[in-house]
């Protein structure tokens, strides 16, 4: 199963979810590879600093990438894909491979703009490939923030669902990110980690309500 972390805005949280919920999904002994696929390289640059590798962690950002990770994921139980920021027509091969894009968005609507270009192009993938999957995911929360109404709009004018568990925003990501941690190992008991199980469970149980990966990958059935 192969889910990108993608959203054209940087900074909403698309490297931290992506190491984490790879880390999780490494937890629960599913054979897994990050890929990182942004330029700038933050999940590299987060591997180097690691000691323990309990999932392998890639760099490839190539425009025509789509065919070469699907033929990667055949050898892993799960892929995840850190995503570019800014980047259009790398954006296009990654929601192509990905059974699942996950698209981060703030609370508040005004920084969300560009997850509408990405809603956008994941629209354009589905007339290509009907049961592209992708869902909005709430990160770097603060306490009870209500959902910006645009949020709420976006969402139902592109029949894609909000996950219900939020990423709140939390210091010991920053902090675990910087260290080349996961936060289950940086804080393992902590609400961050908390967060990160929450949604990774949430992500889990679409997969298993969907068999996603057989509808869009046929041949691999
Ligand atoms: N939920 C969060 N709580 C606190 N800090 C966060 C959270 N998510 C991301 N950050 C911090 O914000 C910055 C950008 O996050 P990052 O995951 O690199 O975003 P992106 O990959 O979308 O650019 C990093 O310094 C990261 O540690
Ligand atoms: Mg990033």
């Amino acid at each position: 199963m192969i889910t990108a972390f993608l959203n054209q805005k940087g900074g909403v949280g698309k490297s931290t979810l992506s190491t984490n919920y790879a880390a999780w999904l490494a937890r629960s002994s599913a054979k897994t590879m990050l890929i990182d696929a942004d330029p700038q390289a933050t999940a590299s640059t987060w591997a180097s600093l690691r000691t323990q590798a309990d999932f392998q962690t890639i760099a490839l950002s190539r425009e025509n990438m789509a065919s070469e990770v699907m033929e990667l994921a055949k050898n892993y139980d799960h892929v995840v894909i850190d995503g570019p920021p800014r980047a259009e027509k790398l954006a296009r091969a990654i929601i192509i491979a990905s059974d699942l894009v996950v698209i981060p968005i703030e609370p508040s609507g005004a920084s969300n703009w560009a997850a509408g270009e990405t809603v956008e192009q994941i629209a354009q993938a589905k007339i290509i490939k009907e049961n592209q999957k992708a869902v909005f995911l709430v990160t770097r929360k603060i306490g009870n923030t209500v959902l910006g109404r645009e949020i709420h709009e976006m969402a139902a004018e592109h029949e894609t669902p909000i996950l219900q568990n939020a990423v709140y925003q939390r210091i010991a990501f920053a902090e675990s990110l910087t260290m080349g941690k996961t936060i289950f190992e940086w804080s393992p008991n902590s609400p961050a980690a908390r967060d990160i199980e929450n949604i990774s469970t949430e992500i889990m149980e679409i997969y298993e309500q969907e068999d996603i990966s057989k509808q869009t990958h046929p041949q691999s059935a």
